[in-house]
């Protein structure tokens, strides 16, 4: 072979060690047989500056190198493609055998989680559902509770006013007058919601929930409603968990009664949580006041009724043994990640 020819073969032999990527061989292979620029198709252009005589031998040597380096460098290209792919395949290894990453698990918020149970509690006992507004004319939040203007009661809730007509509903008790207006006996409902007013430390704040319960038939007393707290009582706070009623005042309410239940800390002993009482205030209840059924269109000689409003937050708090309201409303994760049952 012509010494030219054999030095171009060399360079591509010795050149291809140092290539090391693909795109390396592919530059390196248009170097030499690239049809205009390469070092290979120039040989061929050269032809005509060869003796006529030699030009055959010349030519087959071209060829011959040209073949030869098409080989080579298409077997360099698929050696650099095939490296590349392992390398690849070694850098997205998965390594079967690690632990999986944990996605967290978010939990209900402690208002909902009561608010879960008390719906199921009373769900189990026949009641209804009404979920009334949030905001309420004056009528339905007081006037219609027996609780006109100017009435003293009304002293007993900072309401915000929207206008002279309009409010935030500052009890779910609206929620029974509605409920009655639409509904002839027997009822038996619970009405769920957020409430409003102007009160805020560290037991209360300007919005919380509640939970209103109604029942209105034939013949109903203040039993039937110490008999439904009993049941409610264990099922929130456990079996052992005995009520009280303690005499009070609601104008919706005749007799109206203060709903302690024994303390499920210290079983009735006495402890901080119950201030050494033994018992702990969990609602306001009673036997709906004869005005309240009269103003909703029923006769009070024919039905009777009784009543119950529960802070939710104040529940939350005592199950959980939250000492202050904010902590429920904060949303901080360390305080809620604790609460999970
Ligand atoms: N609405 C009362 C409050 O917010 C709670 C209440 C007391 C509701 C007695 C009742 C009831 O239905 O009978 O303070």
């Amino acid at each position: 072979m012509n010494a030219g020819l054999e030095q171009i073969r060399q360079e591509i032999i010795s050149g291809a060690e140092a290539i090391t990527t693909s795109k390396e061989a592919y530059e390196f292979r248009k170097k030499f047989l690239d049809g205009k620029t390469g070092k290979i198709g120039l040989l061929m252009r050269e032809m005509k500056n060869i003796p006529p005589e030699q030009r055959a031998d010349y030519g087959k040597g071209v060829n011959e190198l040209k073949e030869w380096a098409l080989g080579f460098l298409v077997d360099l290209d698929k050696k650099m493609k095939a490296k590349e792919l392992q390398e690849r395949y070694e850098a997205e290894k998965i390594d079967i055998s690690l632990p999986a990453e944990r996605s967290e698990q978010g939990n209900l918020h402690p208002i909902t989680l009561i608010r879960n149970q008390l719906i199921d509690i009373f769900a189990g006992m026949g009641f209804e559902i009404f979920e009334g507004t949030e905001i309420e004319t004056d009528y339905y939040n007081f006037t219609a509770l027996n609780t006109p203007k100017d009435h003293p009661a009304r002293d007993m809730q900072d309401t915000f006013y929207l206008s002279p007509e309009f409010l935030l509903r500052t009890q779910t008790s609206a929620g029974q007058i509605h409920v009655m207006e639409n509904k002839k006996p027997p009822i038996k409902i619970l009405s769920p919601g957020k409430v409003f007013r102007s009160d805020d430390d560290a037991t209360h704040s300007p919005m919380f929930s509640q939970m209103e319960g109604l029942v209105v038939d034939r013949g109903i007393t203040l039993c039937d409603l110490r008999g439904m707290l009993d049941e409610l009582v264990k099922k929130i706070f456990g079996e052992g968990t005995k009520t009280r009623l303690r005499p009070s005042y609601f104008p919706f309410t005749e007799p109206s009664v203060e709903v302690d239940c024994s303390c499920f800390e210290c079983g009735g002993k006495g402890c901080k949580l119950c201030k050494g009482t033994g018992w702990i205030e969990i609602l306001g209840a009673g036997v709906v006041n004869n005005k309240v059924l009269e103003n909703c269109g029923i006769d009070p000689n024919e039905y009777s009724g009784f009543a119950f409003g529960i802070g939710i937050e104040r529940i939350a708090m005592l199950k959980y043994g939250i000492n202050n309201i904010k902590l429920l409303f904060e949303s901080d994760l360390r305080v809620l990640k604790q609460i999970n049952d």
